[in-house]
């Protein structure tokens, strides 16, 4: 009988500095971490002396056989990209733990993504819904839902996984969108390499030119540490008037909480 916890911790988009505090006094006490590439190397200083595996190099079977293997003898750790809140692989393994599973949230990459830009991605009277979603996902029966129809002006699109090749999501959002709303494209967040493009729909293309940001000729279908954001709220600027709105009819009448 294994009574070791298995600590799946958000552990950010790459750099140890996301790493919450509560995420670094689980990962403290494991002798086991599964840790993608490149945690290896950028959590580094945190994992001295531990015993280190890659997941995705385990099949199911094998990597819950060593699981349990490990958490005979002591807690293990789980280094999540982001956290466990959008796309992560690692469901499974959390639901034949059961309570001997433990989730830290950790700060996903669309929260670096927003503080870089430096923008909230819901803006009221600019946008009023964000939705995530990648084009790996939507499926392809025929009624599947299309990057077009989910495109449209007052919506923030958050766009993991992109397999398309980039003119095709473009004339896809633009069917939505127009052409003259703004796009961000985020390259390795919080790891070397970063890169931030914002361009318009229309001119995107050509400001990417022929630089290769999703994997596309590199070898393997891995997707590609690129996360798109799409939507009027990436450059509009607001005055006062929406903090004065809510400071009379709300904040002000309940003791300064939000
Ligand atoms: C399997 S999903 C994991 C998402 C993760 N669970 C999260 O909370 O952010 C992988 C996708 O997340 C995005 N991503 C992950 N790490 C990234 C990084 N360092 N920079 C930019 N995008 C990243 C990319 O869209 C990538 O294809």
């Amino acid at each position: 009988m294994n009574l070791h916890k298995a600590y799946f911790i958000g552990a950010g988009p790459g750099a140890a500095d996301h790493l919450t505090l509560l995420g670094a006094r689980a990962l403290q006490e494991c002798a086991t971490v599964f840790a993608p590439v490149p945690y290896e190397t950028t959590f580094a200083s945190l994992l001295v002396g531990k015993e280190i595996l890659v997941p995705f190099l385990f099949s199911f079977e094998d990597l819950l056989a060593t699981l349990h293997d490990r958490l005979a003898t002591t807690p293990v750790a789980f280094l999540i990209p982001g956290d466990l809140t959008f796309y992560s692989p690692f469901q499974a393994f959390i639901d034949l733990l059961g309570s001997q599973a433990v989730v830290i949230p950790g700060v996903g990459t669309v929260n670096v993504a927003s503080s870089r830009l430096k923008k909230t991605l819901d803006l009221p009277g600019v946008c009023n819904r964000t939705i995530l979603t990648s084009p790996r996902t939507l499926g392809n029966a025929p009624d599947s839902p299309t990057l077009a129809q989910l495109a449209a002006p007052g919506v923030t699109l958050i766009i993991y996984m992109n397999n398309l090749p980039l003119p095709q999501l473009v004339d896809e959002l633009k069917s939505g969108y127009g052409g003259d709303v703004p796009i961000t494209l985020c390259h390795r967040l919080d790891l070397p390499g970063e890169t931030i493009i914002t361009a318009t729909l229309d001119s995107l293309v050509e400001q990417v030119g022929d630089r290769d940001f999703f994997n596309f000729t590199g070898p393997g279908n891995r997707p590609a540490l690129t996360l798109l954001i799409v939507g009027e709220t990436l450059t509009a600027t607001v005055d006062g008037s929406w903090w004065n709105f809510r400071h009379e009819t709300l904040w002000r009448h309940s003791a300064g909480q939000e």
